[in-house]
């Protein structure tokens, strides 16, 4: 059974495959209407959204199937103590196919260990955020005509910015793709994602103002509020980036602005009417790349899931202490972790690093 826990579960292939299916949608969607009849998917929201789980039941709907599942962890059995592994088990009874969002990272990996059915993760904690960067592609191909030699400039929480991780793991596996990072060093992005793009073309840059001449797309991102540990350390740096009609000045013409939204104040309402401001055709896209992926996955329900970890680099004997990890509220789960060069490990579910064997 296939499932979308991160970007790299899809081959760039499979990617162009899923956009391609998603612009047929776009030209004729009256061929696709009845392409799930019959079948229903469950939206499981552990944590708040509006977008993303809007669209996967629009999606859903607009394919001829049903829609059942709840929107907050409140309305779940999850107030009763119930686990995400057992949530996931009852449901996949249920549905044929499963979107979640959850606040901890690695809960949709857990998920898929006990699910009957395909599971698509709609958001896991400050992790990854696969969807949203199917509905970012679409965009730029629609916007640019290609995926490959593009300078994206990334801006804004690039730390706890799920969209910012899953979208540089994608991008980076298409030709002549340039990035910059545009963040306050408490706000870089973490150790795992910084790693992939080692062998990448990248600058760091504090001042949007300097960094803009140079994009064809930036993707502004809103200070993750809910993920930091202290109204504090938020306040610091929660203004940092704000992109203006001054701003948007400096910016080629055929520039493309990008956000996953919500916005809180990082991009003026003044720059909306600004016709390289696309972040409202991304949640219009967002429906129909998730329509396609619907597909996608159904139709491969009998294929291996590619996992990425080699059964030899698995290691059984550590524990993540990472408070935002899955493994910290579901008990009965066996930690994980997988070797990354010579001394040192990550939790499969958090990505949390230890040394491989302590000094
Ligand atoms: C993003 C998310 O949930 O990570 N929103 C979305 O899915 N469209 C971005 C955010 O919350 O800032």
């Amino acid at each position: 059974m296939r499932n979308l826990i991160q970007t790299a579960d899809l081959t760039v292939g499979e990617i162009d495959e899923i956009l391609k299916t998603a612009e047929d949608i776009i030209r004729q969607p009256g061929a696709y209407a009845d392409r799930c009849r019959g079948m229903k998917l469950a939206t499981l929201f552990f944590e708040p959204s509006t977008r993303t789980r809007l669209s996967f039941e629009a999606a859903m709907y607009e394919l001829g199937g049903q829609v059942l599942g709840f929107s907050s962890a409140t309305a779940s059995s999850t107030v009763k103590g119930e686990s995400v592994p057992d949530t996931i088990r009852v449901v996949s009874c249920y549905a044929d196919i499963v979107a979640m969002r959850h606040p901890q990272a690695g809960a949709p990996m857990i998920a898929l260990t006990k699910s009957l059915v395909p599971i698509i993760n709609a958001g896991d904690g400050g992790h990854y955020h696969p969807t949203q960067t199917l509905t970012d592609l679409l965009t730029i191909h629609r916007e640019k005509g290609r995926l490959d030699h593009l300078t994206v400039g990334f801006c804004g929480d690039l730390k706890y910015g799920r969209t910012v991780h899953s979208l540089l793991e994608a991008l980076r596996r298409y030709e002549g793709n340039k990035f910059v990072l545009i963040c306050p060093e408490s706000l870089n992005l973490p150790a795992y994602v910084m790693e992939e793009l080692e062998e990448h073309e990248y600058v760091c840059c504090s001042s949007l103002e300097e960094a803009m001449p140079m994009l064809d797309i930036l993707y502004m991102t809103r200070v993750q509020k809910e993920r930091f540990k202290s109204e504090a350390d938020y306040d610091a740096v929660k203004d940092l980036y704000i992109l203006d009609p001054d701003r948007m000045k400096l910016g080629k013409k055929d520039l493309c602005v990008l956000h996953p939204l919500p916005r809180v104040n990082e991009i003026s309402v003044a720059v909306d009417d600004d016709p390289r401001a696309c972040y409202f055709k991304q949640v219009e896209n967002g429906k129909y790349v998730r329509m396609a992926l619907i597909l996608f996955l159904l139709a491969r329900r009998r294929e291996n899931d590619s996992r990425r970890f080699a059964k030899e680099d698995l290691i059984y004997h550590k524990v993540c202490t990472k408070e935002n990890c899955i493994t910290s509220s579901t008990q009965e789960v066996q930690h994980i972790f997988k070797k990354v060069g010579k001394n040192r490990c990550r939790c499969i579910y958090c990505e949390a690093e230890q040394p491989l064997f302590e000094q």
